[in-house]
């Protein structure tokens, strides 16, 4: 990643990275290429979604969505981790820069996609987490994966780190809201509205699990995923 920065104008012009209209400094640098990698993952995975849902006549992958997280958050993130604030340490120790959201609908979906991942060649796994089989403290619940995308810059192939989350719909539905009241204000929510809020993490993950079995007594013959995609 350095020598990239260091050559940075000329890298953006050959590459044709984005058009040079002004200069860029060393930030914006690299949030482009972040925003290369998590552009190449993102068209993946749409792919992925429509050939899926043509094959197997079945939505596995019901959503994708993704974003660049703002310098704020990062430095927001950076303190409350106490790190020293500067572009290595940055790219070092903070893994969802670049952030894709994958949402199905069945948990069983969500471990069918994560072997597609792992069977991905140009995608290597840095860590996973497996929110599922136990939940956070607060009842949070999800699959993640960080992993590592190659990007090519001229004849230099750099790896990038894009964070992947994968949750059922009903899922995406509770973290929607408890970031919005618990885990990203300042203000604290009260102990009360916490349990709560984990209460109906484990209700709807008991009606997650119950809708599935509905749909899986209506459909025996659902075909077993065996994608190896490139
Ligand atoms: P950091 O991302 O550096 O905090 O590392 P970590 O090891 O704590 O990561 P973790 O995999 O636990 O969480 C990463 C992301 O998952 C967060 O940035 C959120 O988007 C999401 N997340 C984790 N826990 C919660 C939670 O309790 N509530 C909500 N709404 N989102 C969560
Ligand atoms: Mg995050």
């Amino acid at each position: 990643m350095e020598s990239i920065l260091k050559r940075e104008n000329e890298v953006l012009k050959n590459n044709e990275l984005i058009k040079i209209e002004k200069e860029y400094d060393e930030f914006e640098i690299i949030m482009l290429i972040y925003q290369k990698a998590l552009n190449s993952i993102v068209e993946k995975f749409t792919n992925l979604k429509r050939v899926l849902n043509e094959y197997y006549n079945y939505e596995v992958i019901t959503n994708v969505t993704s974003r660049i997280k703002s310098p704020e958050s990062i430095a927001g993130k950076m303190k409350k981790k106490k790190i020293e604030i500067n572009y290595e340490n940055m790219i070092q120790n903070i893994n969802d820069i670049a952030g894709i959201r994958i949402v199905c609908n069945y948990k069983e979906d969500i471990y069918k996609i994560r072997n597609i991942i792992a069977n991905q060649k140009d995608i290597k796994i840095l860590k996973e987490k497996d929110y599922i089989k136990k939940a956070k403290k607060s009842g949070y619940s999800a699959y993640h994966v960080i992993i590592e995308v190659p990007v090519k810059i001229k004849e230099e192939t750099i790896h990038i780190k894009v964070e992947i989350q994968i949750r059922t719909a009903l899922m995406d539905f509770w973290t929607s809201t408890e970031h919005k009241v618990k885990y990203k204000p300042k203000k604290k929510l009260s102990n009360i509205d916490s349990f709560k809020l984990y209460i109906y993490a484990k209700i709807i993950n008991i009606i997650n699990d119950k809708m599935f079995k509905i749909y899986k007594k209506q459909n025996t013959n659902i075909k077993e995923i065996t994608i190896n995609s490139k």
